[in-house]
């Protein structure tokens, strides 16, 4: 089935020209110079979430580059592909990595955020892929679009991600564990506490827990760990300069979870 993004005022599809997409009714989305289209209508509403910022996005860029992250993308992307997914969305794809690498083996790639600066780093990087600036919440895209969906760190509204499945389609989904980044937290905070599990889910498909060491040898990678978390915002200057300066790796604890839309 082939996939397109659907018009943020009437529902009908986009079809795209080099410079703009349009649907049927004649609203008018203009490309950005990377090739994302911003579908957020009205922009955001005051007070709502913007998403991450260019220093959290950068910062993700960067420490995916240094390879910190490969066990977790490589295992979504070999999820994905063992899968058989032809289309494939990431929900809250962020700067694109994720996505990208599930799609390495010819798969179709569809990515949207909130945050347009996340998009616009991933489409300039990676136009094999379809961007958009939208919202998980109020996905551009008709029922039944994706073979799979991926939500990597970002808000799981499952009504909403089950509804861009297939039937038989799957989520797959990834959660920091118990011990996500425990050394930076103890740094961090006199009484660090555990990541809290998921509230109301559906029936899960497979559960794998992917562990690995993050080397933090290189003192900037360091702050990009620090700069991609919400520890950033929360944690005293004082502690920040602590883990800067101390350390020299940590623990990464995922849990990757699939689910099957039935
Ligand atoms: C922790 S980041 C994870 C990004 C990416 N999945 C990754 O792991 O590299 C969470 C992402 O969710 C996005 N986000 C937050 N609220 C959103 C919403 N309502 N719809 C879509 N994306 C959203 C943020 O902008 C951010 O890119
Ligand atoms: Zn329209």
């Amino acid at each position: 089935m082939s996939v397109s993004f659907r018009c943020p005022h009437c529902g009908q599809p986009l079809t795209g020209e080099e410079r703009t997409l349009s649907c049927a009714s004649g609203h008018v989305f203009d490309r950005a110079r990377e090739g994302y289209v911003n579908l957020m209508v009205g922009g955001r509403l005051p007070g709502g979430p913007s998403g991450d910022d260019d220093t959290m996005v950068r910062a993700r860029r960067s420490v995916f580059d240094a390879g910190c992250y490969g066990p977790i993308i490589d295992a979504v992307a070999a999820t994905v592909q063992s899968a058989g997914a032809a289309n494939v969305l990431d929900a809250g794809c962020g700067e694109g990595t994720y996505l990208e690498r599930a799609c390495s083996a010819g798969a179709q790639g569809w990515g949207i955020d909130i945050s347009k600066v996340a998009v616009k780093l991933a489409a300039k990087r990676y136009p094999r892929c379809s961007f958009a600036v939208a919202s998980s919440y109020r996905l551009p895209f008709d029922d039944a679009s994706f073979d799979a969906v991926i939500d990597v760190f970002s808000p799981r509204p499952f009504d909403e991600l089950f509804r861009v499945l297939r039937p038989g389609g799957v989520a797959v989904v990834v959660t920091p564990g118990p011990g996500h980044l425990a050394q930076l937290k103890a740094l961090l905070y006199d009484t660090p506490r555990p990541h809290e599990a998921e509230e109301a889910m559906p029936p899960v498909h497979t559960v794998q827990h992917v562990r690995f060491t993050v080397d933090l040898g290189e003192p900037s990678l360091r702050r990009q760990l620090l700069e991609m978390t919400p520890y950033w915002w929360s944690a005293v200057p004082e502690r920040q300069a602590l883990v800067e300066a101390t350390l020299a790796s940590v623990d990464a604890d995922m849990v990757l979870t699939t689910y099957r839309r039935p």
